[in-house]
């Protein structure tokens, strides 16, 4: 194959680690006039113009994006597809929520040509917001995840999916058998776990819709193929934790249920987690799994703000999550607005580097997908975004004030949305340009 080589010049940062672990300065590298040089859809080259320049042969192709600012594209650890048609649902907390707006919502994916429909909708408010990576909940039916993933394969995105296990407490027409479950999941993961840059998430619900045979089944496919990813949701709100502790009275709490059936692991992802334990944390944290931080869904749905101190403290993984459609936005930079506010309710900060982290390398870790995404890195996936500086009137006058980077990248996440995204690329192809 040709090589085919590009380049993009423009002010250019990215997270290279935790700032929690090395300190705000050494947790990520910014060019003020930077260069990212692409071959074949990986990144081959970043640093300062000046000097990449002088070492590239003199015909070779470059973007100039002048008052733009390139990051790697975002990713989100938690969102829900079926549920893009009911983002904004009036007046209930989870429980009730579910069963007034989301399942009926989630039945409409029964059709298939509905599926595929929601699934182009989906994926390009997925790349309009700057997302490239997202673990995402399908509905019960599997022709939700076949339309999300054939689209997201027409593209070449790096997508996680799963179709929802969901065999009791729900109405009939969503529930799956566990037996069902198992193959119907079983068949997606031949299908498509794998396949270019798409992987497979076994998908049960949440403990209150699962029954205890339908957990193992769910803990038994995660031993049959390697590199299975798990996603559930846990501890979002009181009066689901209150009813986990009715259905599972044998258990300790809410996270034991799931690591009885081994649901726990390197590549489990548990959303919201607003009402964990110290041990719980510990817990999550000593298997290697991973929690999703939804600021928008949690504010939106009165869940409880979400203890990023204590995750810190034991060392877990944490993404960011949309939680769409519980969450109120497909944006990452709108949810970190949001994340900024829980933290500050809790007499705690978010520097604009950690949030930087939490969006892009931190989502990476807590996939396991830090060697192909999260960074700007040589040898990883050409997956980047295009922020542009004069995106509205307020955020062109607003930066001209900024005298940082660190003002620059806080004031991007305190205004900027879908707007502030100039282009998205994935695999080194512009998938999105506004
Ligand atoms: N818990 C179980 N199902 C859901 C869901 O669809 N959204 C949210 N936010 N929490 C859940
Ligand atoms: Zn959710």
């Amino acid at each position: 194959m040709p090589l085919t080589r590009k380049a993009y010049r423009a002010a250019i940062l990215h997270s290279i680690a935790d700032p929690a672990e090395v300190g705000i300065e050494a947790s990520y590298e910014y060019f003020e006039d930077g260069l990212l040089v692409v071959d074949n859809g990986q990144i081959s080259a970043l640093g300062h113009a000046s000097e990449l320049l002088a070492s590239l042969p003199a015909d070779i192709e470059i973007t100039h994006y002048p008052d733009a600012l390139i990051t790697p594209g975002f990713i989100d650890t938690h969102i829900h597809l079926p549920q893009t048609g009911m983002v904004g649902a009036y007046g209930e907390q989870l429980l009730d929520w579910l069963n007034t707006y989301t399942f009926p919502c989630e039945s409409q994916f029964a059709d298939q040509a509905h599926a595929e429909e929601v699934a182009e909708i989906f994926i390009k408010e997925l790349l309009r917001n700057g997302t490239t990576t997202a673990l995402v909940f399908g509905s019960v039916h599997p022709q939700s995840v076949n339309a999300f993933f054939a689209a997201a394969e027409k593209l070449d995105l790096r997508m996680i999916a799963g179709k929802v296990m969901m065999d009791r407490n729900a109405p009939d027409y969503l529930t799956d058998t566990a037996e069902s479950s198992y193959l119907e999941s079983k068949a997606l993961i031949e299908r498509w776990h794998g396949k270019g840059r798409l992987h497979y998430a076994v998908t049960p619900r949440f403990a209150p819709t699962s029954t205890p045979e339908q957990l193992t089944l769910a803990g038994q496919l995660l031993g049959e193929y390697p590199d299975l990813y798990m996603q559930t949701h846990i501890s979002e709100n009181v009066q689901e934790v209150e009813w986990v502790k009715e259905l599972f009275p044998e258990r300790k709490g809410y996270l034991d249920v799931y690591d009885h059936y081994q649901l726990l692991g390197e590549r489990s992802v548990f959303a919201h987690g607003v009402h964990l334990c110290d041990d719980e944390c510990a817990r999550l944290a000593q298997t290697g799994s991973a929690v999703a931080f939804c600021p928008t869904s949690n504010l939106f749905l009165g869940s409880g703000l979400f203890n990023l101190p204590m995750a810190e403290k034991h060392k877990l993984n944490v993404g960011l999550g949309t939680d769409v459609g519980g969450g109120t936005s497909f944006s990452l930079l709108q949810t970190l607005n949001e994340a900024y506010k829980v933290m500050q309710l809790q007499g705690a900060r978010l520097s604009p580097f950690k949030s930087l982290y939490l969006a892009t390398l931190g989502g990476a870790r807590a996939l396991r997908l830090e060697e192909r995404i999260g960074t700007l890195q040589p040898g990883t996936d050409a997956d980047f975004l295009v922020l542009d500086y004069n995106a509205t009137p307020l955020l062109s006058y607003r930066l001209k004030q900024s005298k940082s980077i660190a003002e620059t990248l806080f004031v991007l996440m305190t205004l900027g949305d879908d707007r502030t995204v100039a282009q998205t690329y994935a695999a080194g192809n512009l998938v999105h340009q506004r």
